[in-house]
Parts: structure tokens; sequence; C-alpha cells
């Protein structure tokens, strides 16, 4: 069966969004408005599977779909929600529990990183958090995910579970009236551009996060111009000059970080930036890279910050999201209770 083409993707409202959520993820989710349907989620839910604040979470969570409209997502034309207005999603998340294997869980290198040596005092809902991961993707039975590198292996999981679900319960998606057995879609990630894993600025081999106790290591999307500035001149380089040529920034991670996030912020190529600045010292391509990162995220972030401030408007996006959202995920989990055996309407 073909399934009709959907985009789903969800950002944690965690704090400080940054350039690696921005061109890794949320660039994307942009240039994609124009080609498909698209659902763009503020995953409260997944946030409090390690501590949040109330006040600053409810905080985060507007500043995140601020984020979202700020960057240029249509959230008439498209749906822009807060996952715990929809509560098909944990619904369906405790089905997928029951679907997705111990061994499987135990894989996620995303919990080994977050639980850290102190394993056994991580929540529960860390552990499970892939798996209400896949329930966002496939309450909308979407096809398409964007993201960034790191969450490559949640969609390998999500693909996983979608499969087992259809081969678990083929004769009842069939009954169902869906006749090729098929009822999730395979969602493919969609991971695109120079900027797929944007590393820190202080250690070009870690990635940029929220997490980083420096706000030296992430431009933040609410960053000021000076503050940018002034991070991508302390940006971490090395004594060479730059390449000419792409191959030569292997074992340079901080160059080839600097450049890719250059090549993201101006629609061009690697290769591109290094013809223009190969060869040159990092203080004129830093110089260049100052200006070029002002101009194109100074307005998103003022953008932002204002919208973030007017919390009807904010509040009223979420609300009319969520019921948009709650339409189709709730047509999903009529399916699903009948097809899993449950009694109801
Ligand atoms: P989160 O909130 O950590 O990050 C949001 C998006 O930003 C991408 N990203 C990066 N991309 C490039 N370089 C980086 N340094 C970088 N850091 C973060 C992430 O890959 C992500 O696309 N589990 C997800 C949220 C989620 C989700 C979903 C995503 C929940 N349900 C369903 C897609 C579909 C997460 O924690 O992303």
């Amino acid at each position: 069966m073909a399934f009709k083409e959907l985009v789903f993707s969800g950002v944690q409202p965690t704090g400080n969004l940054h350039l690696g959520n921005y061109l890794g993820a949320i660039v994307n989710f942009v240039k994609l408005q124009s080609r498909y349907e698209c659902i763009y989620c503020v995953v409260d839910m997944h946030a409090i599977t390690v501590w949040q604040e109330p006040a600053e979470l409810r905080k985060s969570i507007r500043e995140v779909a601020a984020a979202f409209i700020a960057a240029g997502i249509d959230p008439k034309a498209h749906i822009v929600f807060n996952q715990s207005q929809v509560p098909e999603h944990a619904e369906l998340a405790w089905v997928f529990n029951c679907v997705a294997r111990l061994g499987w869980m135990n894989r996620m290198t995303q919990f080994k990183e977050k639980a850290g040596k102190d394993r056994e005092n991580a929540s529960l809902g860390l552990y499970a958090y892939p798996s209400l991961m896949a329930a966002d993707i496939l309450v909308y039975r979407a096809t398409h995910v964007p993201i960034g590198e790191d969450q490559k292996q949640h969609l390998e999981l999500t693909r996983d579970i979608a499969q087992k679900f259809n081969n678990d319960f083929k004769a009842q998606i069939e009954t169902a009236g869906f006749a090729d057995g098929l009822f999730f879609p395979m969602a493919e990630p969609v991971i695109t551009g120079p900027a797929t894993r944007v590393m820190s600025l202080r250690d070009g081999t870690k990635k940029m996060s929220k997490s980083d106790p420096s706000d030296y290591s992430r431009i933040n999307l609410a960053d000021d111009a000076d503050t940018i500035a002034q991070k991508i001149k302390k940006a971490k380089t090395d004594p060479e000059p730059l390449p000419s040529e792409e191959k030569g920034l292997e074992g340079r991670p901080e160059a080839d970080n600097l450049v890719g996030i250059y090549a993201a912020l101006a629609g061009s190529t690697p290769a591109q930036v290094l013809s223009e600045y190969g060869g040159g010292q990092f203080s004129t391509f830093k110089g260049a890279l100052i200006d070029l990162a002002v101009d194109k995220l100074g307005p998103v972030g003022a953008e932002m910050k204002r919208l973030t401030s007017d919390v009807t408007y904010i509040d009223g996006i979420l609300a009319d999201g969520s019921a948009r959202a709650r339409a189709l995920a709730s047509e999903t989990m009529r399916h699903v209770k009948q097809i899993v055996g449950f009694v109801g309407p």
C-alpha cells in the first residue's frame, strides 16, 4: 500500500535551542513545507524524562514553538503543537512498550549517554523514550522524519517497532481493512545538508548540545549579535590555514565543523566555501562567518523572542495545532485498539 506522504518531527523543550537544532533539523523542517504536509511537535513529554523545573518547562515549550514560527514554519498551512495536548502519543507508546523488546532498548546509545554512570537512578521514562518517539511518528503514520544524525538510531528502532507490529498483527490488520497487512509505514529519516551533526565550538569531536556546561560550546538561537561574534572568535581552531579541498578537512574536526556551519548558513557546500576561503587564515574566515551568522540568525532570534513574549498568540497556535493533530491521531488509535483486540466503540 502506498502511504500518504507526511512529515513529522519533534524538538525537546529543554532550554537553549542551538545552532545544531537549527541547522540539523529546523531549517529542513522549513524546506519540507513546500513539498509535504508537515506536523511539527514540541515534545514536552520527552523533556520530563529528565528533571525539568515546571516554570522553565512552560517557558521552553513556548520558546520552541516560537522558534518554529520565527524560522519560517507556517502554523496555519501545517501543524505546530505540543505533545502533551494529544494524549494518543502516550497511548500508542504504551502499546509500543509491549511490542519493543528489552534487547532493542538496551542497544540505544542515547540512553547510555544520558543515563551515564548512574544508570540505576535514571527514570523509567528515559529508558522508554524511543518507544514514545516511535509513537509520535507512527500515530500519524508519517513517512518522512527530518532529524539530525544523532537521532538516526531512534528512527531505526521506530522502523523495527512498525515492522514487528505489522507482522504480529498481520491477520487483524487485514481484517481491519488494510488489505496488504501493512498498517504502519517504514518512516524514512531525512538527514540532509552540510550540518547534520554540528559539533561543539570548544571541541570539534563533541556534539553541540544543550547540556554542555560551557555556553561558549554552542550558539543559541536567542544569542544577540555580540554574543554570536564572541563565541565564533573564541571557537577552537588549529594552526594550519584552511585547506583548498574538502579532503584536507579530514582529521581537522574544528575546521571541518566551522566550514560545515558556514556552508549550511550560506546554503552552499563545504567545497564551495573552501574554494573561496581555502589557503587563507582562520581569522579572515571567522570574520566572514560572524557576518553570515549574525545576518542569518539575528532576525530569527529576534522574532523568536518577540513571539515568545506573546503568550496568548503562542498558546493559541498550540491549542489549534493540538486539536488538528488529535483528529488525525485518534483515527489511528481507533484502528490500533481494534487491531490489538481492545473492546470499545
Ligand atoms: P532534540 O530536541 O535533542 O533535537 C532536536 C533536533 O535537533 C537535532 N540536533 C542536531 N542536529 C545537528 N547537530 C547537532 N549538534 C544537533 N543536536 C540536535 C536532533 O537530531 C533533532 O532532529 N528525540 C528527539 C526529539 C523527538 C523526535 C520525535 C524527533 C521526539 N520525538 C519524533 C523526530 C521525530 C530529540 O531529542 O531531539
